[in-house]
């Protein structure tokens, strides 16, 4: 089932890494001023959360000012969330849980997409419905490094993208696994007082990761 566009999902979780961020962005201004420091660094992906009422201005604004890289929707609980993330072009699709619902569309609109999972029943269900990558949430609470161990026996086909939690002291340790394609991150968004305080420090510390 899908088996080709799976491969493809599965490559794409590679290349929106190492460090996919998670942003919950204020507004177009905040997004804007981001867009730019991440196309500066060289940031692959954006992950904009539908978690204020403005995300989609948001959205559009990262379409707009960085039209290289990967700009994808999380937060999509609805079936209505992921049909606007197809038309307005978004290159992926991230939901905190899974439903057959929302991945049975996804296929229908042929829109790569990551559902959550956090235990092996969840896994069980997206592999049954043909997915190979799905994100890993939240990660931390879930059981972090050594669930993500226990996780690839018993599914060593499955690549996953853990976020919730994860930050510069673990994100190293994450993707030194075999099963984890790239990590997911609030902590590489700058908020809008950092970025008027220290772009400078912001640039380093984008460059560490994304250098
Ligand atoms: C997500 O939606 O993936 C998480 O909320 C990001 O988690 P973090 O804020 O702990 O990075």
């Amino acid at each position: 089932m899908h088996d080709q566009s799976q491969e493809q999902n599965k490559h794409l979780l590679s290349t929106i890494g190492p460090v996919v961020p998670v942003a919950d962005f204020i507004d177009e201004g905040h997004a804007s001023a981001c867009c730019e420091l991440f196309t500066q660094c060289g940031v692959p992906s954006v992950e904009v959360t539908l978690r204020r009422p403005n995300a989609w201005d948001s959205v559009r604004k990262c379409i707009e000012l960085m039209p290289n890289a990967h700009v994808g929707i999380g937060t999509v609980i609805d079936a209505d969330q992921l049909r606007q993330a197809k038309d307005l072009g978004a290159a992926f699709a991230i939901s905190p849980g899974i439903s057959e619902e929302l991945v049975l569309l996804a296929q229908s609109l042929d829109l790569p997409y990551y559902p959550g999972v956090a235990t092996a029943s969840e896994l069980m269900l997206a592999r049954s419905m043909g997915l190979r990558a799905v994100k890993f949430f939240p990660a931390e609470a879930a059981g972090g490094i050594s669930m993500l161990k226990s996780l690839g026996s018993p599914f060593p086909d499955m690549a996953f993208c853990p976020t919730g939690g994860i930050g510069v002291k673990n994100y190293q340790d994450y993707l030194a696994l075999g099963n984890v394609s790239c990590v997911g991150g609030s902590w590489v968004v700058p908020s809008q007082a950092a970025l008027a305080e220290s772009p400078d420090t912001i640039i380093a510390g984008l460059k560490q990761v994304y250098g």
